[in-house]
């Protein structure tokens, strides 16, 4: 049988790799230990080309499934991760068949959850990734996706100026449907209940989350969460023709929670007295979007609304509310938010994400700006920031696999220092 690569991006690096070897006994020098989470598979993480990519040994069938609809879900713009192809044909040494492949790029700046609890989380941090699972879900569900098993576990987590921003890394029990019905959301929200409650009780077990924290009450924030965010997403108001400023309020909140309105379907009475409204069709990324429009960066929901916000001080700052928004957007850019980054020594820079440290400066300046009782300038926070605290952040934020954390990968420690950034 011939070995056949499919892939969306083909190297040649990639057919080198000792595909003849069951994915466990892949030696130390084809592998990059990341952090991964628990699972039922081997996954191994290689370096193809300066990116790396998680490869997945998997039934064929299996592996053609999650990559196809890994691809669709990417083409509707879900936050998964991308699917890069399906190595099948494999066999080892005496000619016997071995598992397929299916390869996907790794998640630069991720962390799937037990790394980020080995840390050992805050409750409130806790509730942030919680609710990080739940945006991912309804999202999932407002485009008709159907999880099957959404869990702690099956997602990968990037920090986003305090807050997290969840994505699916395993779909291969999920259906993609026009859309769903309240059946099999709920469904998937019994799932997910369930999951993540015995993820947190493992996490205590484990001495990675306090005996104190209430797994029990967690796992009910979940449904109560999804029940809120569903409801502001695609629920229905209606008010009279006199309460049309409603409308735009609805809007606005939506905005609020980091999403656009792409179609809004009104409905009026036959007398014109009432309104109904319901947004039809809806789009994450509402700050995300703002800030490309300005900037061209692409950054993670809660990150652009904080760069927003410093721009908007910056444009307050300098007098220039009149200027047109997209010129003081590139200066703030060539001024503040590139120097930067400049600052950050290049062996420092797989650490942290440029719209992360970002965050981190200014929450040093303001936490500077505290203790000294005035404003201190940001560029000074950021050279504190940067050759006092940057050193010594925990690898684990960035991915690379702490010492503490998993003990079935020997291979010397990577960096993602050569990614692109994000
Ligand atoms: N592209 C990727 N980027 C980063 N990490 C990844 C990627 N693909 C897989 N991983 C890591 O590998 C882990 C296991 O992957 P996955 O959940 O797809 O397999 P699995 O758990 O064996 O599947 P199943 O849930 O069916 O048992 C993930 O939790 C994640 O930590
Ligand atoms: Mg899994």
């Amino acid at each position: 049988m011939a070995l056949r690569i499919l892939a969306a991006q083909p190297s040649q690096q990639l057919l080198v790799l000792p595909w003849q070897l069951p994915l466990e006994q892949w030696p130390a020098e084809s592998q990059v230990a990341m952090a991964r989470g628990i699972s039922r598979h081997v996954v191994r993480f290689v370096r193809v080309d300066h990116q790396i990519y998680a490869a997945k040994e998997t039934r064929e069938e299996w592996a053609w499934r999650e990559y196809g609809l890994l691809r669709n879900l990417r083409r509707i713009g879900l936050p998964t991760v991308e699917p890069v192809g399906v190595v099948t044909g494999r066999q080892n040494a005496a000619g016997e068949p071995l598992e397929p492949c299916l390869l996907t790029r790794h998640l630069a700046h991720s962390l799937p959850y037990r790394a980020l609890f080995s840390q050992r989380l805050q409750p409130d941090t806790v509730r942030r990734v919680i609710d990080a699972l739940v945006v991912l879900l309804v999202r999932l569900h407002v485009d008709g996706f159907w999880w099957g098993d959404c869990s702690l576990s099956n997602t990968l987590f990037r920090r986003s100026a305090g807050e997290f921003a969840a994505y699916l890394v395993d779909a291969e029990t999920g259906e993609l449907h026009e859309s769903l019905t309240d059946g099999q959301r709920d469904h998937d929200l019994d799932l997910v209940t369930t999951n993540v409650f015995g993820e947190l009780l493992d996490l205590q077990a484990g001495g990675l989350l306090s005996e104190d924290f209430d797994a029990h009450e967690m796992a009910f924030r979940v449904a109560s969460r999804y029940e809120s965010l569903w409801n502001a997403l695609t629920g229905t108001e209606e008010f009279t023709t006199n309460e049309m400023w409603r409308l735009e309020q609805r809007m606005n909140s939506l905005h609020e929670l980091g999403f656009d309105v792409e179609e809004l379907d009104i409905v009026t009475d036959i007398d014109g007295a009432s309104v109904r409204i319901r947004p039809a069709v809806v789009e994450a990324g509402h700050h995300t979007r703002r800030l490309q429009g300005l900037t061209g960066l692409d950054v993670e929901e809660h990150q652009a609304r904080r760069l927003l916000a410093d721009l908007d001080a910056y444009t307050a700052a300098a007098d220039l509310q009149d200027e047109d928004p997209t010129l003081v957007a590139h200066r703030w850019l060539t001024e503040v938010y590139e120097p930067l980054w400049a600052m950050v020594p290049v062996e420092l820079r797989g650490q942290v994400e440029r719209a992360e440290l970002f965050h981190e400066v200014l929450e040093h300046r303001w936490y500077l700006s505290e203790r000294a009782g005035e404003e201190v300038d940001l560029f000074d926070a950021a050279r504190q920031y940067i050759d006092e605290m940057l050193p010594t952040r925990s690898q684990a934020l960035s991915g690379v696999v702490p010492e503490s954390f998993e003990s079935d990968l020997e291979p010397a420690l990577g960096t993602d220092d050569d990614w692109p950034s994000s």
